[in-house]
C-alpha cells in the first residue's frame, strides 16, 4: 500500500504494535527486564516526513500533537541525531511527524516515530545504511524501535530488541483498539510489576509460547484469542482500575479475546472478521469505557517509504 506522497523530501509510514504474548522475567542489572514477547504490527499509522534542511527541527501534527515533545525529548529527533553521528555528518533535516498513534498508550508510538525517522533520514541524506546497521542503531534508541522497523509478527527477546520474524499465516487478524483518555508510563508499570514478587508458577516463564505460535501459523483467530498473554496486564490494571471494565466490556461486546497492549492502557480485542470488529467497536463506544476505538488489522509491514 502506498500513501502516494508527492511533496518535498521523503515520507515514511510506520505502524503501531500490540503484543500477543508478553512474558516478563526478572529485572537485569542494567534495569531492563528480560522478555519473551510476540510483537504484532497493526494498521494504525504515523507518518514521518523528512526534508533536507540546514539544521534539525521537528513539528508534530495529529493525535496528541499538543503534548508530544517537539525537541530532543522526542525519539524521532534522537533518531536523526544518532544516524547523523553514525555517519559523521550534521543532522540537517526538517522532520514532520503526523500522529495517529496515541502517546503513552502501550502501542509504541514514540518508538514507531524513531524507526520512521531513521528510514526517512537515511533516504533524504542518501546514506544507504545497511539494514543490520539501521537495526542496531534502532536498538540503541529503545527496546521497541527495531520491531517498528521490521513490522509483521515477530518474537522479541532480550529487552525486546532481538527479533525473530514469524512467517506464519498471511490471513489478516481483525482487532479493535480501545484507547484510553490518559496514558500510562511504561517505567511505572514495570516498577509496579517489580513490587509484586510473583510466585514461581512456571518452570520457565520465558519459554516459547508454542500454542500461540501454532495458532498464528494457521491463522486461526479463535485459537490466537485463547493464547493471548500479557504479564504487564495485572500491574497496568493495578495502576488504572477502570481498565478491568474496558476488558470486560470488549468481551461482552462479542470479542473472541482481549488484553492490555504492552504496558497499557490501550486494550486490544481480537474479533472474528471485519464485520464483527465493526460491531465490537460500536458497542465499546456506546459502553463509555474508553476515549475512542479503532478497527485495525495485522500483521502489516514496518516503517516504509510511501
Ligand atoms: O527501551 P525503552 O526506552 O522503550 O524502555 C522504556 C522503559 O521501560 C525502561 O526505562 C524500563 O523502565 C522499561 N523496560 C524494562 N524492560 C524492558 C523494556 C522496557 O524494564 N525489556
Amino acid at each position: 500500500m502506498t500513501c502516494g506522497y508527492r511533496g518535498p523530501g521523503v515520507r515514511v509510514r510506520v505502524p503501531a504494535k500490540i503484543n500477543l504474548h508478553l512474558a516478563v522475567g526478572p529485572r537485569r542489572p542494567d534495569g531492563y527486564h528480560e522478555l519473551l514477547t510476540v510483537f504484532h504490527a497493526v494498521s494504525l499509522f504515523d507518518t514521518v516526513t523528512a526534508v533536507a534542511a540546514p539544521a534539525l527541527t521537528l513539528e508534530v501534527t495529529g493525535a496528541d500533537a499538543a503534548v508530544v515533545p517537539d525537541g530532543p525529548q522526542n525519539l524521532a529527533w534522537r533518531a536523526a541525531e544518532v544516524l547523523a553521528e553514525h555517519h559523521g555528518r550534521r543532522p540537517g533535516v526538517r522532520l514532520l511527524v503526523d500522529k495517529a498513534i496515541p502517546m503513552m498508550a502501550g502501542l509504541a508510538g514514540g518508538s514507531a516515530d524513531a524507526a520512521a525517522a531513521l528510514v526517512a533520514c537515511d533516504a533524504v541524506w542518501q546514506l544507504h545504511t545497511p539494514r543490520p546497521e539501521l537495526v542496531a542503531l534502532a536498538a540503541t534508541l529503545g527496546s521497541d524501535v527495531p520491531f517498528a522497523l521490521t513490522g509483521g509478527t515477530a518474537i522479541g527477546t532480550g529487552r525486546g530488541e532481538t527479533l525473530t520474524p514469524l512467517m506464519g499465516s498471511h490471513l489478516p487478524l481483525w482487532w479493535v483498539l480501545a484507547i484510553a483518555a490518559e496514558g500510562l508510563s511504561t517505567p511505572a508499570v514495570y516498577a509496579q510489576f517489580d513490587r509484586w514478587v510473583a510466585p514461581v508458577s512456571e518452570a520457565d516463564p520465558l519459554a516459547a509460547p508454542t500454542g500461540l505460535l501454532r495458532a498464528i501459523g494457521t491463522g486461526d483467530a479463535k485459537a490466537v484469542a485463547r493464547e493471548l498473554r500479557n504479564d504487564l496486564q495485572a500491574p497496568s490494571l493495578a495502576l488504572r482500575r477502570g481498565l478491568a471494565d474496558t476488558l470486560a466490556a470488549g468481551l461482552d461486546a462479542g470479542a473472541l479475546g482481549g488484553l492490555v497492549s504492552g504496558s497499557g492502557p490501550t486494550c486490544a480485542f481480537l474479533t472474528e472478521d471485519a464485520a464483527s470488529a465493526g460491531q465490537v467497536a460500536e458497542r465499546l463506544g456506546r459502553a463509555g469505557v474508553c476515549r475512542t476505538t479503532r478497527v485495525v488489522t495485522g500483521p502489516v509491514t514496518g516503517a516504509s517509504l510511501c
